[in-house]
């Protein structure tokens, strides 16, 4: 935001953020084909379904974790003592794999989502065991970031990357409970719902929003020694490991574990709103952290609004799901890596924030008309086509951020 790095000497670390702009831009497409596809219908035989998990598969591991991890790996030795034993190395084999196993499964989620796939006499769900190996890069991660880190002061960036790495072990039992369970076969409704949300939620809430978060902080020094930012952390560390349990549809929930994953949920609303007001922009002038933070203030409120079963079974009749799924993982997760990408590596092609974040502002909007918010005498197949054509406005304009420096 307002201090800029040194220029890091390492020509790997915005490589790799390059080759994850690559990978929004075709996750991004693939959204923007699922829009196309509702009104015009798919080629080859494709299927929305798998359409929409080859998107977010590709989003979440190969889109946002990639890029995170080269930010983080690429901020660390301003963060360490002078002199501190970095071995970047360790860091390139985990990097590349998120790559790897990331753009290995898309084809497969594309063209057959989760269903097995006839392998000579076997039958194989090969995107969901392509997927799997995902975590491989993520523990490879986890292992460089704590060799790399074991013994340095414990400064606010840190504690935030910390907890990250924390979130993302949780998430991945999540993941392997759900492979196992869905071997076993048997689990109820619930216990399955449980292991989706702790993986999707916690990887996404967890590990990204406060990797993100710790990125912000890594830039300000004055922020980081607040009284209440350690505090701030510490309410989204005790609460997250729970919210997930609040977009879990309500009906299937029993009442004593979503009051559990109420009071986390209000802690981590709380928290976010606490972070947002820590580190919002004191200057008047716009800067590239104002976005993200006014996404992830809203994320902040939504949460909270989770935290009633009468607002969560509203927000449900409403059809918000894909809205505040995209706030956070769009608005803030997405916004916050540009900005962050900016301020890391500031003399090399970046996204230009300011018609990057107002794209991503019309594709929220662009959603409104897609909810039941929307009166229904106004609602209509132009909704759609305009989904569709405002989804291709961020890849557009990601596009020039692939050119070498
Ligand atoms: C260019 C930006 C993006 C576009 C155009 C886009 C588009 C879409 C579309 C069309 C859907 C399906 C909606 C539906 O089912 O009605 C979707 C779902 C989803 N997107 Fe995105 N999205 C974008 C960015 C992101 C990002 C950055 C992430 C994550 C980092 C993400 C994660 C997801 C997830 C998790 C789902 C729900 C998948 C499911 O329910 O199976 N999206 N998106």
């Amino acid at each position: 935001m307002t201090q800029t790095p040194p220029p890091s000497t390492n020509i790997l670390w915005p490589r790799f953020w390059q080759m994850a702009v690559a990978c929004f831009i075709l996750a991004g497409l693939t959204g923007a084909l699922y829009r196309f596809g509702l009104v015009l219908g798919l080629p080859w035989g494709l299927q929305l379904g798998n359409v929409r998990h080859a998107h977010s598969h590709l989003m979440y591991f190969s889109w946002t974790t990639p890029a995170l991890m080269a930010l983080i790996a690429a901020r660390l030795p301003e963060i360490l003592p002078v002199g501190w034993e970095l071995r970047p190395r360790r860091f390139y084999l985990p990097i590349s794999l998120a790559f790897l196993f990331g753009l290995a499964a898309y084809p497969f989620f594309l063209l057959y989502g989760y269903q097995p796939i006839a392998l000579g006499a076997a039958r194989l769900p090969l995107a969901a065991m392509i997927g799997t190996l995902n975590t491989v890069a993520w523990y490879g991660f986890i292992w460089a970031y704590l060799r790399t880190t074991w013994g340095a002061p414990r400064h606010l960036p840190l504690k935030f990357w910390d907890g990250a790495v924390v979130m993302m072990l949780l998430a991945s039992l999540g993941g392997w409970g759900l492979a196992i369970s869905g071997r076993l076969g048997g689990s109820s409704l619930f216990v399955n719902q449980a292991l989706t949300h702790l993986f999707l939620d916690l990887f996404a809430e967890g590990w990204l929003v406060l990797g993100v978060l710790g990125l912000a902080y890594a830039t300000q020094a004055d922020r980081a020694k607040h009284a209440a930012a350690p505090y701030a952390l510490k309410l989204l560390l005790l609460g997250l490991p729970v919210a997930f349990l609040l977009t879990i549809p309500v009906g299937l929930v029993p009442p004593l574990v979503r009051g559990v994953g109420s009071i986390g949920g209000l802690l981590v609303g709380v928290g976010l709103l606490l972070q947002v007001w820590l580190l919002r922009p004191r200057q008047t002038a716009w800067t590239p952290w104002h976005f993200p933070l006014a996404f992830l203030a809203l994320r902040a409120l939504m949460s909270l609004t989770l935290t009633l079963p009468q607002l969560a079974r509203w927000t449900e009749r409403m059809n918000l799901r894909i809205s505040y799924l995209h706030w956070l993982l769009l608005g803030f997760v997405t916004l916050g890596l540009v900005a962050a990408a900016l301020e890391q590596w500031p003399h090399r092609p970046g996204i230009p924030w300011r018609p990057f974040s107002l794209s991503v502002g019309l594709i929220i909007v662009s959603l409104i008309p897609l909810t039941r918010l929307w009166p229904e005498p106004w609602a209509g197949v132009w909704a759609v086509w305009l989904a569709a054509i405002v989804a291709l406005i961020p890849v557009l304009i990601a596009i020039p951020a692939l050119r070498r420096p």
